[in-house]
């Protein structure tokens, strides 16, 4: 537990990881409070690294639920082992042959068995999954479950127990409760608007692309061997290309990879290098032609583009308005020359 949203911040830097004020108080009070955090925002902006270096600084275990569609609980709670309850019957076959020797109908030797406790649905039974995992822990853990927004709605009501009571209850065993209260991070990368019933459990941050300070210091943490003017270069190059309306921004993982692709080439990022930090920080042709037109030209008007995430293509007009990661896919509220609209929530374009 963190005194104050200071020392959480200090810990963090301790695994090199920057967070700004607000983001610190909220993180701060959701472990103080022992609430769910949410983080929403676009891919890359450090979400799942939150939960990494929060658990790396406090020393409790990271338990990660990685979500994607499709995901069941049978992957996320738990799962009756018949492996080991076949084995188990088996090793009772005597037994059973012994109990059931007096019976004559099936009717009556069936009737006999279930009479019996064969204790084959009980906790030893089971083959426990990240949620079931987190109540069972007997150290404090991290639970994060990551990329919410790839599930299905239905989902998400599997995760409001534990999220709202930190128990987990098996219908043939029983509830089991959260020996130690764990600090849960969920995030999202904005690809759907989540449940209100999640929503209302937690505790929400939007985290958005940091601004150029910040992006500096980050940069420069994980990329300790570059030199300081081309992480620089290389932080203003990402923040241009942020501002263009492209397919898909630059992630600072991205901009920790092109930063060190500029000290392999040991150069800034002039001219002559741009083209192949551009490889590092863009992944669509159509992208690298607009950001090649653009850096060097006067801006120009460009046509509707849809937007790629990482779970796939996501109509511009299929996302929710209130959603932000629009802003710096290029529409942020902000002009090319200036970097206002990045972190803003403006959705009108240039
Ligand atoms: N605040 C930060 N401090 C340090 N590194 C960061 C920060 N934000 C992002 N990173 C770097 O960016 C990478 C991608 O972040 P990640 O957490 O995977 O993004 P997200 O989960 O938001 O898509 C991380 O592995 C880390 O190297
Ligand atoms: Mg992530």
């Amino acid at each position: 537990m963190y005194e104050s949203a200071e020392k959480l911040t200090e810990a963090l830097a301790g695994e090199n990881y920057v967070i700004d004020h607000d983001f610190a108080v909220v993180v701060h009070l959701a472990t103080h409070l022992e609430r769910p955090l949410l983080l929403e925002g676009p891919a890359g902006v450090g979400k799942t690294e939150l939960a990494k270096s929060l658990a790396q600084a406090s020393g409790r275990r990271l338990i990660r639920l990685q979500c994607y569609e499709g995901l069941d609980d049978s992957r996320a709670l738990y799962e009756w082992d018949y492996g080991k309850q076949l084995m188990h019957v088996q090793m009772l076959r005597d037994r059973i042959g012994e109990l059931l020797s007096g019976t004559t109908t099936m009717a009556e030797a069936s009737a006999k068995l279930q009479a019996e406790d064969t204790g084959l649905y009980s906790e030893h039974f089971l083959s426990v999954r990240p949620l079931l995992e987190t109540v069972l822990s007997e150290d404090p853990v991290v639970l994060l479950v990551d990329e919410v927004d790839r599930t299905e709605e239905s989902m998400e009501a599997l995760l409001l127990e534990i999220l709202a009571e930190q128990q987990v209850t098996v219908p043939e065993v029983g509830t089991f409760s959260a020996r130690r209260a764990p600090w849960v991070v969920l995030t999202s990368n904005d690809t759907r608007e989540l449940s209100p019933a999640l929503k209302r459990r937690c505790l929400h941050f939007h985290v958005d692309f940091p601004d150029v300070a910040r992006e500096t210091e980050i940069v420069s943490r994980r990329a300790p061997e570059v030199a300081t003017d081309v992480v620089g270069d290389v932080v203003e190059l990402a923040r241009r290309l942020r501002d263009m309306p492209l397919r898909k921004a630059p992630s600072i993982s991205e901009v920790i990879d092109a930063a060190r692709a500029a000290a392999v080439l040991d150069q800034g990022a002039g001219e002559q290098v741009r083209k192949y930090l551009l490889a590092a920080l863009l992944k669509y042709s159509s992208d690298m032609d607009m950001a090649l037109r653009r850096l060097d030209g006067p801006p120009v008007e460009e046509p509707e583009v849809e937007i790629a995430d990482d779970s796939g293509w996501v109509n511009r007009s299929s996302r929710p308005l209130n959603t932000t990661s629009a802003a710096f896919r290029g529409r942020g509220g902000g002009s090319a020359s200036t970097s206002a609209g990045r972190g803003g929530r403006g959705t009108g374009r240039r």
